[in-house]
Order: structure tokens, then sequence, then C-alpha cells
């Protein structure tokens, strides 16, 4: 098997079924620059323990260089009978500096190292790369936050009317977990920040070659595997990724689905643009919340990723085994899906046009300002026992005669109770109710301009 990274122990070549089967150059083709930038600095290694001559290194430095830049401009595919990234790459690294020096390059080394650091070279860049997709979306959200400070709305529970809050409170209410994200990111980074290279196949190397030096060369600050074992057979990095980009995923599917419904013609809170709606190909009237439906779908897509590889690594026994090759396509699908989704998602969002009339109508509908009722109450003395009783008749009272919670004579009141009179009515506008939930996080102006402050001042420690 010509240019294979192994045969000599075997009778003939693969058969054409397994060779199908085994192929991950399809998919793992993409690491070759991370590949690349392991083998220079392995070389690097070899060369400090004497395996290499400088003049060696040099060369060997160049092939790699052309290597990467016939990656690069597509001229370099990897043939069919390559089985992955690291045989293929090894296979053009003989062709371009010649099998004596090229068939150096593998000593003290195995795919099983190599890949486990790949997938983490390739995951940090991209997480950093997701990372600043994030904190343009929590960007988008604080912006139309801070465009709409007085504009108020329903605040649901069970998604019923519950009690009216700010439009800002709401949105920065989605802001806060894509905080969270970019936290876990940046947690998930430091234990990603350790290089498994130099574990070997899993046992480390007999060579006398020093992974601290590869480590630093590939900027692993925590320095390399404490155990080459672990470093070769775990997949945890990988898995705990996947379940960040599917908690984004979840992030996402829940803002996108309260979109969904503020787009409704029923509920009318906002308007789409039309660059970041689609039609239909049969009723022309038509504008569809697409974006908000591919996030909400593609959610699940990305639970789905995080499962499968879950998964695959239950019941795994140490070390190596080949079933950790299906660790890349659920990762990469993850990654490839949030870079496409965010900043769709991110668009749709800065360009969303808030009614903040119909907003404000239905802000005091469905009592809303029952609890203030009651909380008045417990200002003038009663047991919040009573005072939910005596907000609750008033309720029945509104809902049989068709009022609303101010509407009721004093008598009507006095009726219900004693202790309710018409003063209670100064606490019974939306904009009463919210300024009096001053307390911090609360819904009041007050609370949530502190609450922006404090946004910002989490971005920037980040
Ligand atoms: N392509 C493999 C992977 O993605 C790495 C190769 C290790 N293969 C082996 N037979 N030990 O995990």
């Amino acid at each position: 098997n010509e240019g294979s990274l192994w045969g000599a122990r075997f009778a003939g070549g693969p058969s054409p079924e397994l060779q199908r089967l085994s192929r991950s150059t399809h998919f793992d083709w993409q690491l070759a620059p991370y590949d690349i930038r392991g083998s220079r600095a392995h070389a690097r290694g070899l060369a400090a323990a004497g395996y290499l001559e400088a003049g060696e290194l040099e060369r060997m430095l160049a092939g790699l260089d052309a290597l990467e830049e016939r990656w690069r401009s597509g001229e370099m595919q990897p043939r069919p009978e390559d089985e992955d990234v690291h045989g293929a790459l090894e296979a053009a690294l003989l062709v371009e500096i010649g099998a004596e020096l090229g068939g150096k390059l593998r000593a003290g080394r195995s795919r099983n190292d190599q890949i486990a650091t790949l997938v983490r070279l390739y995951l940090r860049e991209h997480a950093a790369r997701i990372g600043a997709e994030l904190r343009a979306l929590i960007g988008a959200l604080a912006a139309q936050a801070d465009a709409h400070p007085a504009a108020v709305m329903p605040g649901r529970t069970h998604l019923q009317h519950a009690q009216p809050i700010l439009l800002a409170h709401h949105l920065l209410a989605h802001a806060w977990p894509l905080v969270r994200d970019l936290e876990r990111l940046r947690d998930w980074a430091v234990r990603a920040d350790r290089s498994p290279y130099g574990a070997g196949a899993l046992a480390g190397s007999s060579l006398g070659l020093d992974p601290a030096l590869v480590a630093a060369d590939l900027g692993f600050a925590l320095g390399p595997s404490e155990n080459s074992i672990d470093a070769t057979a775990s997949r945890d990095v990988v898995a705990e990724f996947a379940y960040v980009a599917a908690q984004i995923g979840i992030d996402l599917s829940r803002l996108a689905e309260e979109i969904i419904f503020w787009n409704t013609r029923e509920v009318g809170f906002v308007t789409l643009h039309d660059g970041y709606s689609t039609g239909s190909s049969i009723m022309p009237q038509k504008k569809n919340p697409d974006i908000a439906e591919l996030a909400r779908g593609k959610a699940g897509r990305l639970i789905g990723d995080l499962t499968g590889l879950l998964t695959t690594l239950k019941g795994l026994p140490l070390a190596y085994n080949r079933d950790l090759q299906e660790d890349k396509e659920p990762v990469f699908d993850a990654v490839e899906t949030l870079e496409v989704l965010l900043p769709a998602f991110t668009g749709m969002v800065a360009t969303l046009t808030f009614h903040v009339e119909r907003m404000a109508e239905l802000a005091p509908q469905g009592f809303s300002l029952a609890t203030d009722v009651a909380d008045w109450l417990v200002r003038q003395g009663v047991p919040f026992r009573e005072a939910h009783e005596i907000s609750g008749a008033l309720v029945a009272h509104c809902e049989r005669s068709g009022l609303e919670l101010h509407e009721p004579s004093d008598a009507d009141y006095a009726a219900i109770d004693p202790r309710l009179t018409g003063a209670v009515r100064e606490v019974l506008t939306v904009e009463g109710s919210i300024a009096s939930r001053s307390a911090a996080g609360g819904t009041a102006a007050s609370a949530v301009a502190a609450q922006r402050a404090h946004l910002d001042e989490r971005l920037a420690a980040l």
C-alpha cells in the first residue's frame, strides 16, 4: 500500500469496503493546517532531541510550509487511498522533501496523540469565532434595549399575562444566558489548554522528546497532559464544547420562539425586516420568520450532536479506540451550524421593529396589575394572605362585570373589603407598577439601567 502509514505486517492492502468505511479525509482534511502546525512543533522537538540536523529541520519546515500553501490553494487534495488527514499529509511530505527525510517526522508520535491535539487546536480557534458572534448578538439585544428605554409590555408566566414589564428588561433577560455561554466558552478554553502531543499511541515516547516543548510551541499554556493514556483516550473536552454549543442553540431557540410568537398577527409586537424574513411560493402575502424557525430547528440538531458524541464515548475502554474518530463529524457540525446561524440571527434581532403602542395596549390586560393591588394592601398593613384574597375577589368581580381593576366604584371596592379604598387606583397603572419594582434585578427603569451597566461590566471582564 504505497504511501500508507502501515502495511508491512499485512499480506495485502485493505479491501475497498474497509477503505470506504475507514476513510475520514472527507471531514478531517480541514484539520490539515492544524496537523501541519503540530508537525512543525514536533520537528523542532525532534531537532532539540538530536534526531534532526539543523539543515534537515530547515528542509522539513520548508516542506511543511509548502504543504500548507498547497492545501490553502486547494491544489493538494487527499487521494482515495489515504485513510485520514495524517496519512495523506505524510504521503505528500514524502513527495515534497523525499522519503528519507520525510520518513523521520513520524518518530515519537502517533495519530492518537496527534488527533487529540488537532481537535483542540481546531475548537480553540472556532470557540473564539463563536464567542465573537455571541458578543455581536448580545450587542444587538442591548442596542434594542437601549433604543426602547420606556417601552412596556405584558410579562408572562405560563404564557399568560402576569405583570407588566419593560421591553428592555425582557430583551436583557435574553442577553444574560448568552453572557453565561460566553463565560462557559472561556471556562472550557482553560480545560482545553493542555497538549496531548507526546503521549504517543498511549504510553508516552521513549525517544527522550519533551512534550512541554511541543505544548509551548502550540500555545497550550497549561503544558502537556499529565497522563498519556488519558491524553489519547479522553474526549470530554470535545463533549463539553458540544454541550456549550447545544446550550447556545437552546438559548437562541427560546428567543426564536418568542420572536415567532410576537410576529403573529394576533400578538403583533414586532415586524421583521424584509432582508431577514422569507416569502411563500404560493401565498403572496406571506412574510415568514424563517431565521427564528431555523434557529429553533437547529437547536435540535445541536442537541443531537451532543447526545451522539456522548453515546459514542460511553463504555469505551482505555485507551484509544477507533470509535473516537466519530467525535469529529458531530462537533464540526455543531461549529458549522453556529457559525452560519449566529450572524443571521443577530441580523434579525438588530433589525426587528417593535410596535410599542401595541405592547403598551396589552400590558395592563388580563388583570396583570392584581399583584399591585395586593402589594398596595400590604403597604396599608394587611397581611399578604388576606391581601391576596381581597385582590382575587376584585379580579372575580371585574371579570363578572366586564371591568378593569381601576373601574369599580369606591362603594364596590368597599363591598369587597372595607380596606380596599379608591386610593388603590394610584398603583393601577402600568407605569406605576413597573416603577415600583425598583429592587436590584427588577423591571423599574432605574434597576434596568443598573442592570445594563452590569452587562457591560461582565462583558468587559471576559
Ligand atoms: N483518524 C483517527 C481519528 O480521527 C486517528 C487515527 C488513529 N487511528 C488508529 N488506528 N490508531 O481518531
